[in-house]
């Protein structure tokens, strides 16, 4: 399976795609990876692994459709069976997410209810808010829940609503900051996205 990988930041998740890659775990090649942030310590992991990386920064004054549209045209020129968005921290109009569904997912560092509610059942029956958006881990620390997780999940228009492919439970711990728990989230994140990855895998032809 052919993968376009997307992403804003570290990189830690890319980098646990490209381990996986090398030792063979993973049943996929990364084609290219997508970044906009010009400084993403995710580019020089991309470099470091020679996988082609480019930058598309949105700039300040430009439209947000045209910089998909672009972002679109790179990712097909790279023939992708999937898109990972990895860390990918911006929103994506409705005309981009259409012309990558349902073959594009999206990693979230918190536990997204199944039916795209306000609430999320944990295994143990207890229910805590759904916590969506940008700052989901420190959302978690700010609303005292007792546990929060990752989601891969497909995209769709919707932000943070599309069919959960997996979840991990992760326990929030009486003395987390957000580094803490964010790291062991992260940890979680990084196995089930290749889980997810290889899943997917067994569909394509
Ligand atoms: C992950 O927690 C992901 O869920 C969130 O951003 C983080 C990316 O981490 N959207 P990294 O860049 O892969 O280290």
């Amino acid at each position: 399976m052919r993968l376009a990988v997307m992403v804003s930041g570290s990189g830690s998740n890319l980098q646990a795609l490209i381990d996986a890659q090398k030792s063979h775990q993973l049943n996929a090649t990364i084609k290219v990876v997508i970044c906009d942030q010009p400084k993403a310590q995710a580019i020089s992991r991309t470099l470091e692994a020679r996988i082609p990386v480019i930058c598309v920064p949105l700039a300040k004054k430009a439209s947000r459709e045209q910089w998909a549209a672009q972002i679109s045209e790179l990712l097909a020129a790279f023939k992708p069976d999937l898109v990972v968005m990895a860390g990918w921290m911006r929103v994506m109009p409705a005309s981009f997410v259409e012309r990558w569904t349902p073959n594009i997912i999206n990693q979230h560092p918190a536990l997204l209810p199944h039916d795209g509610g306000e609430c999320y059942t944990l295994s143990d029956g207890r229910q805590i808010p759904a916590i969506r958006g940008a700052h989901a881990v420190r959302d978690a620390l700010a609303l005292g829940v007792p546990v929060t997780g990752c989601t891969v999940h497909q995209i769709t228009p919707i932000v943070d609503v599309g069919p959960v492919l997996a979840q991990v439970e992760v326990a929030v711990l009486p003395d987390d900051d957000q580094d803490s728990l964010h790291e062991r989230i992260k940890q979680a994140e990084r196995r089930i996205l290749v889980e997810v990855i290889n899943n997917l895998a067994q569909t394509v032809a």
